[in-house]
């Protein structure tokens, strides 16, 4: 599959997810054979207003290449500056975010808020599309009602305003999370546009991936939760997309992308900041082990992102000795 010039290896993409999707975690994803990862959500507003914790959010290496930075806003001048700034920043593909419901980001007229006026939404994507020569991908919900009408409205407009693909999470703006993903709106936005067609929402293994594949017509398939401390996902996408049985990471296998998030973390973000990172965040790599809630609290003392490793191990040991005894 292709987004304008960029090719990707294989139909598999991590969804930008606030707070998430940071450097270390998209390096483990791409490691797992991720063809393209997404920085969080970015606001147009505090990088254009110089904000340095905004503009951090930018950092990236060669190795996590091609990189699709998303913004937020809901201003089109606004939001052509920003995505001026990201492309000389070295982004390889520039999104838009259509579809985060949130509150706050609502009430500055951004997210989902765009879905509701088409008129804006063109303003957007002429004025951000005139701005970057790097493909431009955006990112939608359903739109306000069941029907799904506004994201085929939304989709035809951004084809015709030289959108290079279209990524969707069928669920309303007023669903948040709750029910499913109407994965019969990916198909019914796949038989609409020329473009490319991303399909995401409520993928939790490999065979859902294939699943949504085979079921929508989609070119590619972005998963976000699913990932969060599980970057094998992707090699298991692969693996059943080329015939395999997905292979089930060891306990061995998990330990290690533990480590390369910590050590990833300490090296991009120094000692001080991994260490709150790391706090909250080791225990993703932890869900579904044995004794994950004492990982966690273990975790949670740490005074510097050094003091992570011999927990690890510790914790490596006791279940490694755990399953010894039985
Ligand atoms: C914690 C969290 C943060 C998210 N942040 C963003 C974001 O920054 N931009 C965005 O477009 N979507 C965001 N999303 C939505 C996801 O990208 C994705 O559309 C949604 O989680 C459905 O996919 P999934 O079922 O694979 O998780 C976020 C979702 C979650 C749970």
């Amino acid at each position: 599959m292709k987004i304008g010039a960029i090719s990707l290896a294989h139909p598999t993409l991590l969804a930008p997810l606030a707070g998430i999707t940071n450097l270390p975690l998209r390096l483990l994803a791409k490691s797992a054979g991720c063809a393209l990862v997404y920085t969080e959500m970015v606001s147009a507003n505090g990088l254009v207003h110089g904000s340095v914790k905004t503009r951090q959010l930018l950092a990236s290496v060669p190795e996590e290449r091609p990189l699709a930075v998303q913004l937020f806003g809901g201003d089109a001048d606004l939001l052509a500056e920003a995505a001026r700034q990201v492309a000389a920043a070295g982004a390889d593909i520039v999104d838009l975010n259509f579809g985060c419901a949130v509150k706050k980001i609502l009430k500055s007229g951004s997210g989902v808020a765009l879905m509701a006026d088409l008129h804006n939404s063109e303003r957007v994507l002429r004025a951000v599309r005139r701005a970057v020569a790097v493909p431009l991908t955006i990112k939608m919900r359903s739109g306000w009602e069941p029907s799904g009408s506004e994201a085929l409205a939304l989709g035809r407009l951004a084809q015709d305003c030289g959108v290079d693909a279209v990524a969707l999470h069928p669920r309303t703006a007023r669903q948040g999370f709750a029910g499913r993903a109407d994965w019969a709106l990916i198909a019914r936005l796949k038989a609409t546009l020329t473009i490319p067609v991303i399909g995401n929402g409520d993928i939790v293994s490999a065979g859902d991936a294939v699943r949504m594949l085979a079921q929508t017509g989609c070119d590619a398939v972005m998963i976000g939760r699913a990932a969060i401390g599980n970057p094998f996902i992707f090699s298991q996408v692969i693996d059943v997309l080329e015939g395999r049985a997905p292979q089930i990471p060891t306990s061995a296998d998990r330990f290690r992308v533990m480590r390369a998030y910590a050590a990833a973390t300490v090296a991009h973000l120094g000692e001080t900041s991994a260490c709150c990172m790391l706090r909250s965040q080791l225990g993703w790599f932890a869900k579904g082990l044995p004794q994950a809630s004492q990982f966690r609290a273990a975790i949670h003392t740490i005074a510097s992102g050094d003091e992570a490793r011999p927990r690890i191990d510790a914790y490596e040991a006791l279940l490694a000795q755990a399953e010894r005894n039985t």
